[in-house]
């Protein structure tokens, strides 16, 4: 019979797991964790980096979020099982808890029990046969945006992309479009609570109730955000119509004459879709102008393409299958910036994860920063190669090693609609711009919630 093993005085903080080492998967922990603050100053000061050099601790690598311990998974196996039973790694952690604040128990948030009955919910507004549609407005959408510009302005990048991508996410999925001053300070408001948002999850929970000016402000926003989109909500039950939309199906009725969802649900999963729709693209396409802009040999190819299939014209959803250049660009920013660059899960039982014992109440970490710049599955894995991905699929890339839309059952519900705007705006862009980033311009990685590039600013020029 075998010795039973050996255990570790149980750690205040949180129980995470037994001293044993198991065999294959490593467990490590990084050094030069701060009492309260854990990782937080070295994750905040430079996301990339610091997630990069989590894979050299471990293929599970103890962090302090904050004054919590978090395990982060760093192997694509691993990876791949935590996204797969959302049962034990459920959302749950600083993060997910701080993002409930804002965004309810909606779509992207709630817990497994809740999340069959809302994903099958908003699920058929995302089949394949609605994409030609939304493809239309991409296409219409990216020709306004590029027709905007003037030869040798200067344009805030993100701010652009923003504007573009959340004009698309409101057509696509609340046909009764909001006011476009509506819609600027929605952006804005949104833009304030996700910055916000990601500060607190490195304050223990308390003080974000604290009645402090930056509480008070954050609520208030909140609150105005909130107004907006009910009000969005009242224009759809004062028509009455059924336009077809998300908007539409989350207001129905079910069978027995009961809203499918409360009024306070479905301001929540507008915000939700309004965020996910919006933010995630617009910073994949802030991160792709900056790269393009900083590899020539990339921007002649990407122009030759976009030449050789738009002259001069902006895409359409025909075009997509022509443009596989643009499509390696987009794949290989999501590879070095992917949007969701971490995301926090809360163990709900006991359980193993590569040999290791995890008690309930672990807060584990899935991010696809840290395994997307793992030496061992991308080599260089810092530099821009967009022909990495000139096979595809990649045969020797193991499943759980490129995630940026997540995998499993809580994979992006919106990754053909991202894929699709994302290579369809940036082959239009390239059509008939060159963006030009200046040599001393300082951008850098922030984590506003998503991971976004700060001081982006760039030069149009006509083609
Ligand atoms: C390039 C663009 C995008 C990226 C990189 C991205 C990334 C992700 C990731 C990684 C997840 C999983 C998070 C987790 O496992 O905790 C996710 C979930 C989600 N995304 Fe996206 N997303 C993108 C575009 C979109 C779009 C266009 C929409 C909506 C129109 C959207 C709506 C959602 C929703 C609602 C979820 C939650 C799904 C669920 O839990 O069932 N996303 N996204």
């Amino acid at each position: 019979m075998s010795a039973a093993p050996r255990r570790r005085p149980v750690p205040k903080d949180p129980p995470a797991m037994t001293a044993e080492p198991a065999p294959g998967y490593t467990l490590g922990s990084v050094p030069g964790r701060l009492p309260l603050l854990g990782h937080a100053p070295r994750l905040l000061a430079d996301p990339c980096r610091f997630l990069a050099s989590l894979p050299a601790h471990g293929d599970l690598v103890r962090i302090g979020l904050g004054p919590q311990t978090a395990i982060v998974v760093c192997h694509p196996g691993l990876t791949r099982q935590i996204l797969a039973d959302d049962r034990t790694f459920d959302k749950g952690g600083p993060l997910v808890d701080r993002g409930r604040e804002l965004f309810g128990d909606s779509l992207a948030i709630c817990g497994h029990d809740r999340h069959r009955r809302q994903r099958r919910l908003v699920q058929p507004a995302f089949q394949a046969t609605r994409l030609p549609a939304y493809a239309a407005v991409i296409t219409e959408r990216t020709g306004r945006l590029t027709d905007s510009w003037r030869d040798g302005a200067t344009i805030d990048v993100q701010a652009e992309m923003r504007a573009f991508t959340s004009q698309v996410a409101v057509a696509t999925m609340f046909a009764a479009s909001m006011s476009q001053a509506e819609q600027q300070q929605a952006l804005d408001d949104l833009s304030t609570l996700l910055s916000g948002t990601y500060k607190r999850m490195f304050m223990p929970a308390f003080l974000s109730r604290l009645p402090m000016p930056g509480n008070h402000r954050y609520e208030t926003v909140r609150a105005r955000l909130r107004l907006t989109l009910g009000r969005l909500m009242e224009t759809y039950r004062a028509t009455g119509t059924d336009h077809g939309d998300v908007l539409s199906k989350l207001l129905s009725y079910q069978e027995d004459g009961t809203p499918r969802l409360t009024d306070e649900e479905v301001v929540d999963q507008i915000l939700i879709l309004f965020t996910g729709g919006s933010e995630t693209t617009a910073n994949v396409l802030s991160w792709a102008v900056h790269l393009v802009a900083r590899h020539p040999d990339v921007e002649t190819r990407l122009h030759a393409e976009a030449d050789a299939v738009l002259a001069g014209r902006s895409a359409t959803l025909e075009d997509l299958g022509h443009l596989p250049y643009t499509r390696q660009v987009v794949t290989e920013t999501l590879r070095l910036y992917p949007p969701v660059s971490m995301v926090t899960r809360i163990v709900t039982a006991d359980t193993e994860l590569g040999g290791h014992r995890l008690r309930a109440g672990c807060v584990v970490v899935f991010s696809p920063a840290a395994v997307h710049r793992h030496p061992e599955l991308f080599p260089k894995p810092g530099r821009f190669i967009p022909d990495r991905w000139a096979v595809q699929p990649q045969p020797a890339l193991p499943r759980g090693a490129f995630v940026p839309f997540g995998d499993g059952p809580r994979k992006c519900i919106g990754d053909t609609i991202g894929m699709t705007m994302a290579t369809l705006a940036l082959a239009s862009i390239a059509a008939r711009w060159r963006l030009e980033i200046p040599a001393e311009a300082r951008v850098r990685p922030v984590l506003r919630t998503f991971l976004a590039p700060r001081g982006l600013r760039a030069t149009v020029r006509a083609r």
